[in-house]
């Protein structure tokens, strides 16, 4: 087992006249699951496949353990990885398909088999060893894709987009297994998804990227609390934190018909509160909002709507923000399309960021 250092990681593409990744500092702890997440064209893979040793690092380093494998060929670094189009051998079982890799390292195929079994095994996949893929549902599949990963008993494991090709219910089966099994097997593991759920509930922490720069590394639990700029607070959570620009006088923050007491001093600044830290007051007070439309989940509802009045711009730059104001009620609230409802911001709800840099205040 072994850690992994990205030490001012830089990858320019030639030709490119900004970096890929930029200067990325990230260290996976031994046995780590770290995701790292970001919006489509972020970096991630790029990170990957230096890590891998299949893209150059034009400068810093790269180190797995205490070992520099900035320059080091792909086979020399003891990954292995899984990506989203992990293309089976169709002519051949999923036995010899596991076994491949080791099969081509030389390894004898008593040992070969053993250790092919006894992936199976952790994989649920023993009784389909004889079938060929054609023969497997798409989970099953991409069960034999980490197998095969599985069976080289690599230092580290390196997973790009692995559930992108499950339809959604197979998806949230998938990341289960996955990162039990990721656990039970305590391998070093780099798992790159654009989706920000996946990222909180697989990750030991997560690392978000945005244009190539590292924007924070945390807990599940630190970025969704507390991010530490604009970006990650819009991009982690769904629906999305409701985010916008306010000016604040004399403590209180407003924005067209809103406002908010605040703490802050006088001038712009970026305000967030998360869907389910606003409340529903009787007072017309705080933030009126007019729903558009709800989002029934049975166990609770989401409230779809505008500033009453107008002038609300979503800050919110992730892929899920619709640029509404969304508020969280319970079910049966009564509440439908066209109501004015009034909201505020709950004890500790609130999230301030720097109008300019957009950095946590
Ligand atoms: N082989 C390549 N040549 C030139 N530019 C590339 C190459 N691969 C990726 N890029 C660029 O690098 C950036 C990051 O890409 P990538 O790492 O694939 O992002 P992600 O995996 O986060 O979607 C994008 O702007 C992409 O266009
Ligand atoms: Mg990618």
């Amino acid at each position: 087992m072994a850690t992994v250092t990205f030490d001012k990681a830089t990858r320019v593409y030639p030709g490119a006249d900004a970096p890929s990744v930029d200067k990325l500092d990230l260290r996976i702890e031994d046995g780590e699951f770290l995701v790292l997440v970001g919006p489509s064209g972020s970096g991630k893979s790029t990170a990957l496949r230096m890590l891998a040793g299949l893209e150059e690092t034009n400068e810093g380093r790269i180190l797995i353990g205490d070992r520099d494998v900035t320059t080091a060929e792909p086979k020399e670094r003891d990954i292995a990885m899984v990506f989203q189009n992990y293309a089976l051998y169709p002519h051949m079982s999923v036995r010899e398909n596991m076994g491949f890799a080791l099969k081509l390292a030389g390894m004898d195929k008593a040992a070969i088999n053993e250790r092919v079994e006894e992936a199976a095994r952790t994989l649920d996949l023993t009784e389909f060893l004889d079938r060929k893929p054609k023969a497997l549902s798409g989970g099953q599949r991409q069960r034999v894709a980490m197998g095969r990963a599985i069976v080289r008993e690599p230092q580290v494991f390196l997973m790009d987009e692995p559930l992108s090709n499950l339809d959604a219910k197979l998806r949230v089966q998938t990341r289960t297994q996955i990162a039990h099994l990721q656990r039970r097997m305590g391998v070093t593991t780099l798992y790159v998804t654009h989706d920000q759920t996946e990222a909180l509930t697989m990750g030991d922490r997560i690392a978000v990227l945005n244009y190539g720069v590292l924007q924070q590394v945390g807990t599940p639990r630190e970025l969704y609390d507390h991010p530490d700029n604009v970006f990650v607070a819009g991009f982690i959570g769904s629906p999305a934190m409701n985010l916008a620009t306010f000016n604040v006088l004399g403590g209180v923050a407003r924005l067209g018909a809103a406002s908010v007491p605040v703490t802050l001093p006088d001038g712009d600044v970026i305000l967030g509160f998360r869907p389910e830290a606003l409340q529903i007051v009787e007072e017309s007070t705080g933030i009126p909002v007019e729903v558009e439309f709800i989002e029934e989940l049975g166990s609770d509802a989401y409230l779809y709507g505008n500033l009453a009045g107008g002038g609300w711009v979503s800050e919110g730059v992730g892929s899920e923000s619709t640029g509404h104001i969304v508020v969280r009620t319970g079910p049966r609230s009564g509440i439908t399309p066209g109501d004015v409802i009034n909201a505020q911001v709950a004890e500790g709800g609130l999230h301030a960021f720097d109008a300019q840099t957009g950095q946590r205040l």
